[in-house]
């Protein structure tokens, strides 16, 4: 706090002797310009460092600094400090806007009035106008430093100093060079290299020769000079004149400085002290190029991230679209995101392709939030008519609880794409162990307990939930294993939304060409004696290890059994790779049971609780007679191509197995 005081103080002091000096004997000397005695106008300013700033790179601006009390020029006195001679020395500085295009220039002044409001800028430098220049009534000398040729003033070059007495066109002028004492040569000088200049001007009134020199602030006062001019002051210059700078812009501009400044009226003016000038502000040419590269590519670069942010937030908004509607609310819990979906079976990978049915893919997936194991079935569904009902029944559905079903977890809709969740089965369906040689051969006893758990799950169905469900699709390929070979249902009610996604106004028949019950095919209509149906040809399935209907002879399974039957023989009808190892009596009921099933008669097919009852042995099947067996009465796969050929729209929509007819067509065609 002392030394501040302390500071502050010397600095009034010797601001008190400045002021008195001048006012004395014209002297001063400013190594920066704070608490300078200086008159300002224009645009000029002083920096908080002290840098005096005539102009900046306003258009057409001009900027003024004197110092504020005049001096006396007189000749013939007696008193030096009041001769015409004088001595100044000061630092400038120039930073034109664009690099080599300057405008215009300083001059050192010496006016008889601080009143520069006529004048006018550019070549007129802010010292005189078009009426007044060169006039003798101007009473003005000044020294410029000139950085534009202008040809109306006779301007040598873009680059000189000159000598002017009361007109902008020098009497005397030089391109900017300056003597290298060390080198002892002439170099040249670029007054607009915004690099700090220092300029000596010195007039000895008995000698009549205006000196000026110049040279880079780093060097010494050259030995020789640039200019030395005869010139008689006397008839020039009045006897109260003010000493200071001007500076002016046109269309181009400069920035323009003094940094510092030192004059004497009566003797050689002091040294500045370079290393107390103030520095200029960072450069623009040099610092400003780079950084507005470095703006533009932040710019650039900041605008390629938003892009991609903003493309990829579309993209995964497009990615994850799903449907909601206001209805669905109620079904919060059994509604699954698609984001969540698609990150479980990690973007519907084909690696996680479970298998493809005839309504859509099946993929394997995990979810994130449980870990929990689901299949993911992906049903394509284009029309949104009955969509609310359906879903509505796919709630229901996944209410239902049972050992021997796959276990629907819940849905979600995307334009045009249902997604069904279900529990995982390790095993995968029954169809791949029976018919293909990928998975190994079943025994008869695990292939007599998948045969009750089916039937026990299809029970539940048809009569021990609430509501009577049809499954509709009755399959080996629907029947899933669990971990421990447990037989799963799969698929029900898969069927209804095959109707749904059609027009409404037909009813689509929907099952599987050797499951279709004959009524199924005729009559169009679904009913849980037509289930047993499917599964009388399923039971035979698992016990022949043969598809209902073979390939390649086409021989229709049920026929083939009934074959066997009537040689007396029908044990012989069972899956040759068992190798003849399953209990004979339960071989037989199954088969026998299959073909009761699959009676052409619905009324003489036993309901799914005695289907249980026969295969549990609590009752005993009674004798089906070879006569009333169902000869000929599948749909055998000419028929069913003639379904195909029928309603050509439906071909293609499963993988062939799969087919659907119109009921108003069928029941009118046949
Ligand atoms: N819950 C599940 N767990 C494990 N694998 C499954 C599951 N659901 C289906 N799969 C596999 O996906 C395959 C395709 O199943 P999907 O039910 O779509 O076809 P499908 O039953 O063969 O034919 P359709 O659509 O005519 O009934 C199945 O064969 C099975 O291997
Ligand atoms: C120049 O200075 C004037 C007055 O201080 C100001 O209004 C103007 O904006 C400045 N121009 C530039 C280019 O800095
Ligand atoms: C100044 O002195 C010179 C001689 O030294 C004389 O010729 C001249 O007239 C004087 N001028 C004035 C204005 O007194
Ligand atoms: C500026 O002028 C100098 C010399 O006059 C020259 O060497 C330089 O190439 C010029 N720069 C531009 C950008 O014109
Ligand atoms: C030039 O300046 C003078 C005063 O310095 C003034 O009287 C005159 O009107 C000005 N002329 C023009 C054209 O501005
Ligand atoms: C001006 O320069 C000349 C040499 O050209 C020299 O003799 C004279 O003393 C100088 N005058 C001043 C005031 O420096
Ligand atoms: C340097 O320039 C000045 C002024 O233009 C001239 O008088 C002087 O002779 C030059 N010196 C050399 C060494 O060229
Ligand atoms: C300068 O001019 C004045 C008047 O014209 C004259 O009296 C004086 O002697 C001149 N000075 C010199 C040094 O020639």
């Amino acid at each position: 706090m002392d030394d501040a005081v302390r500071l502050l103080l010397i600095y009034f002091h010797l601001s008190m002797i400045s002021f008195n000096l001048a006012q004395d004997v014209g002297q001063f000397v400013y190594n920066g310009f704070l608490g300078a005695k200086l008159h300002l106008d224009g645009i000029a300013k002083i920096h908080p460092n002290g840098l005096l700033q005539l102009t900046n790179t306003s258009k057409q601006k001009m900027g003024h600094a004197f110092y504020q009390f005049p001096l006396k020029f007189s000749p013939n006195s007696s008193s030096p400090a009041e001769s015409l001679s004088f001595s100044a020395i000061f630092v400038f500085a120039m930073v034109p806007e664009l690099q080599n295009l300057s405008g215009h220039g300083i001059a050192f002044t010496i006016s008889p009035s601080l009143d520069f409001s006529q004048a006018v800028a550019s070549q007129y430098l802010g010292l005189l106008n078009t009426s007044n220049n060169g006039l003798s009534t101007n009473h003005m000398l000044a020294v410029e430093l000139d950085t534009i040729r202008s040809p109306d003033v006779q301007d040598i070059d873009e680059n000189h100093v000159g000598i002017d007495v009361n007109s902008l066109k020098s009497i005397d002028s030089a391109s900017a060079t300056y003597f290298s004492n060390p080198e002892g040569i002439n170099r040249s000088l670029n007054l607009i290299s915004g690099d700090p200049i220092q300029v000596w001007i010195d007039y000895d009134e008995a000698e009549t020769l205006l000196n000026v020199s110049l040279a880079p602030i780093s060097s010494p006062k050259p030995n020789q000079l640039l200019l030395s001019t005869p010139i008689n002051l006397s008839e020039i210059l009045l006897e109260s004149m003010y000493v200071g700078f001007s500076a002016a812009t046109g269309t181009l501009a400069s920035d323009h400085y003094i940094l510092g400044w030192s004059f004497n009226k009566a003797g050689k003016a002091l040294n500045l002290d370079i290393s107390k000038l103030p520095s200029l502000p960072p450069r623009r040419k040099a610092e400003k190029k780079p950084g507005v590269m470095i703006i533009v590519i932040l710019a650039t670069v900041i605008a390629v991230l938003i892009t991609i942010t903003v493309g990829i937030y579309i993209v995964r908004r497009k990615k994850y679209e799903e449907i909601r509607e206001d209805w669905e609310r109620e079904y919060g819990p059994q509604r699954f995101s698609y984001k969540n979906l698609y990150k479980a079976t990690k973007g519907f990978k084909d690696k996680e392709l479970l298998g493809a049915g005839g309504f859509g893919k099946v993929y394997k997936g995990v979810l994130p939030s449980s870990n929990l194991q689901v299949a993911v079935k992906k049903v394509s569904h284009d029309s949104k008519q009955g969509m609310k009902e359906f879903v509505a029944e796919i709630v229901s559905i996944g209410r239902l609880r049972h050992r021997n079903l796959v276990q629907l977890l819940g849905y979600c809709r995307r334009q045009g794409e249902l997604l069904l969740v279900y529990d995982y089965m390790p095993n995968g369906s029954l169809d791949k162990f029976l018919f293909t040689n990928e998975k190994p051969v079943l025994n008869w006893s695990q292939r007599f307990q998948i045969l009750k758990g089916v039937a026990s799950g299809l029970l539940y169905l048809h009569e021990e939930w609430e509501q009577v469900v049809l499954h509709r699709d009755i399959k080996a390929s629907n029947v899933l294993l669990d971990s421990s070979l447990n037989g799963r249902l799969g698929d029900f009610g898969l069927a209804r939304l095959y109707n749904h996604g059609s027009n409404p106004q037909t009813t689509h028949v929907v099952g599987t060409v050797g499951y279709l019950a004959p009524e199924l095919a005729r009559f169009g209509k679904a009913t849980t004696s037509t289930d047993v149906f499917a599964f009388g040809a399923f039971l035979l399935e698992v016990a022949c290890g043969r598809r209902p209907i073979g390939l390649p002879e086409e021989v229709v399974l049920v026929d083939w059994v009934i074959e066997y039957w009537k040689r007396g023989a029908i044990i012989d009808a069972s899956d040759p790779r068992l190798e003849g190892n399953y209990v004979i009596e339960e071989m037989e009921l199954v088969l026998k049971l299959g073909l009761l099933c699959s009676h052409s008669v619905p009324t003489i097919r036993p309901s799914m609780r005695q289907v249980m009852q026969y295969l549990d042995g609590d009752a005993t099947l009674p004798d089906v007679s070879l006569e009333s067996a169902a000869i000929g009465t599948f749909i055998t796969p000419n028929e069913a191509s003639d379904f195909v050929m029928s309603f050509p729209s439906s071909v293609g929509k499963g993988s062939g197995r799969s087919i659907s007819s119109v009921d108003s067509i069928l029941t009118g065609g046949r």
